[in-house]
């Protein structure tokens, strides 16, 4: 981030990140095709949120391996639920073709993740702020999820206070996330690291391609075959 001085004297917070040059080459070698440790790909992020990292967001080789999965074809809008600092978004859009769109709920986080994305020329990832659950989905054939919901019932997992939690909610977000599952058209991807939520079971039509343990948990590939 950056700051600047306003006529009125008053120093005013930018929403921009300057990237140093460790930053560039470290998104470059991944654009190429080579891995970088997820201490590399963080330091796009502000210092203090890194340390969220290891158990907010997407490791770098798991990231990897769901995007290829999800990403069928240059023309794929692939959604995450929930993108948080857009990592699995960014780290899609330099490995593959495909389009990515992270929706957030915490404008800080979606506004760090654009802001990342457009100062490094990620022009394939987008993040909007709002909740999952007043969007749109009909418009995406794959979806990433890592476990979007588990503040809801651990609060271990709560990033801040800001918004409210309960089971309730919980089970309200994952009837919609499986309503949504459902209707979406054969040939939808999903791909799901640390489950969607609950032990939640996908709707029927969906075939489990691969169930692995990368990072610190499992990463369940799924095709909607009919
Ligand atoms: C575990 S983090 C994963 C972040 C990102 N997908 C990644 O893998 O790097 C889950 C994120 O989901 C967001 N989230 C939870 N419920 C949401 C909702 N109903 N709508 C939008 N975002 C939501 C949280 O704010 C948090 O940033």
């Amino acid at each position: 981030m950056s700051n600047t001085e306003t006529k009125s004297g008053m120093l005013q917070v930018q929403n921009r990140i300057e990237p140093a040059q460790h930053e560039v080459l470290a998104l470059e070698t991944l654009r190429q095709g080579a891995l970088i440790s997820d201490k590399q790909f963080d330091r796009v992020y502000p210092l203090e949120l890194r340390d969220l990292s290891h158990r907010h967001w997407t490791p770098v080789r798991v990231a990897r391996r769901a995007a290829s999965f999800l990403a069928c074809t240059p023309d794929t809008r692939v959604l995450d639920v929930g993108s948080g600092l857009g990592k699995f978004c960014l780290v899609g859009a330099l490995t593959t073709m495909a389009h990515y769109f992270g929706v957030e709920q915490r404008k800080s986080l979606a506004d760090i993740a654009t802001a990342v994305a457009r100062q490094h020329g990620v022009s394939r990832a987008q993040f909007l702020n709002m909740n999952m659950a007043e969007m749109d989905w009909s418009g995406f054939q794959s979806f990433y999820f890592y476990n979007p919901f588990q503040e809801q019932v651990d609060p271990t997992a709560r990033l801040d206070d800001s918004l409210p939690c309960s089971l309730q909610l919980c089970e309200l977000y994952l009837a919609l996330v499986h309503a949504r599952l459902a209707a979406a058209p054969a040939g939808t991807r999903v791909a799901a690291y640390h489950g969607i939520g609950l032990g939640l079971q996908m709707p029927e039509g969906y075939e489990l391609v691969s169930d692995h343990p990368v990072g610190t948990g499992n990463l369940q590939l799924w095709l909607k075959i009919q």
